[in-house]
């Protein structure tokens, strides 16, 4: 079993804070190099010096995940930057609206849509044409437990259901490159995007009431699985969707 990341090069999305952040640092410390997007360019280069203070390199790329042309302009930077990419964390996610289904506007179904699943999926195509030229690497989608069962926040959950199959698909296809494709579906996680849910007495106790664990994730609490599933360790794991869940999808 291998868990090193040593001479690999990764690209985090949303690498600026949450899941994101804590994955881009653990990625370093198990020894890769880490390339870092999300819109505002001031945060991601301060967790691109973090990264560099741990004797790694890091590149930040501002980049709107859901525009193609800045997905193929962030891949450019990233290939021109080390030459190759061997790890893809599809972190970046967005839920502007907690409408129900009878409620929601077209608006807030192509911003969700077009982030959670368009972006993933085109990112995922360009990133694997720079792994298939380089003999393979390894796909990380952060999905969730809402798209494995459906909780309050219905294109969200539709969105993350469709992770899950681009991850099958992806895996499916892309074995004969060597590229292994698996997802990690988080449980309620204590980062800024889930504020409204887990400040909220309300939802916090059907939460809770749903979750042996009792308690909600810290954002480090996903890094193992996705270290794990990014190193040779996971070698013969494709397709997979790994729940970090503290028991809820049970
Ligand atoms: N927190 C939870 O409870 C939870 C549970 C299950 C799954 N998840 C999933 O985990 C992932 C990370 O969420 P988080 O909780 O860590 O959120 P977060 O703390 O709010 O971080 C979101 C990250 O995504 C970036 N981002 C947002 N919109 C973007 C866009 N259009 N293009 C590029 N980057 C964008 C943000 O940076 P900028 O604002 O600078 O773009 C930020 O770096 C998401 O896919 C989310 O759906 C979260």
């Amino acid at each position: 079993m291998d868990f090193s990341l040593k001479s690999k090069v990764a690209l985090v999305t949303g690498g600026s804070r949450g899941i994101g952040k804590a994955a881009a640092l653990g990625l370093a410390q198990a020894g890769a190099d880490v390339a870092l997007a999300s819109r505002k360019l001031p945060d991601l280069e301060k967790v691109a010096e973090e990264i560099k203070g741990l004797g790694k390199k890091s590149l930040a790329v501002a980049a709107h995940v859901g525009r193609l042309e800045e997905i193929n302009n962030l891949v450019d930077r990233v290939k021109a930057e080390f030459g190759r990419i061997d790890i893809l964390v599809n972190n970046a996610g967005t839920n502007p609206v907690m409408d129900p289904a009878l409620e929601i506007s077209e608006r807030a179904w192509d911003s969700i849509m077009n982030l959670n699943l368009k972006g993933l999926f085109f990112l995922s195509q360009a990133v694997a044409r720079v792994m298939k030229e380089r003999g393979g690497g390894a796909i990380i989608n952060v999905s969730s437990v809402e798209g494995i069962t459906p909780g309050i926040l219905p294109v969200y959950a539709i969105s993350k259901a469709g992770v899950i199959m681009a991850t099958k698909v992806m895996a499916r296809e892309w074995a004969k490159y060597n590229i292994r494709v698996n997802a990690v579906a988080p449980g309620l996680t204590r980062t800024g995007f889930s504020v409204a849910l887990w400040s909220n007495p309300e939802i916090l106790e059907v939460a809770m009431s749903r979750t042996p664990m009792r308690r909600i994730a810290e954002p480090e609490e996903m890094v193992g699985a996705i270290i794990y599933l990014a190193s040779d360790a996971s070698s013969y794991v494709t397709g997979q969707t790994f729940a970090i869940d503290g028991g809820t999808t049970i």
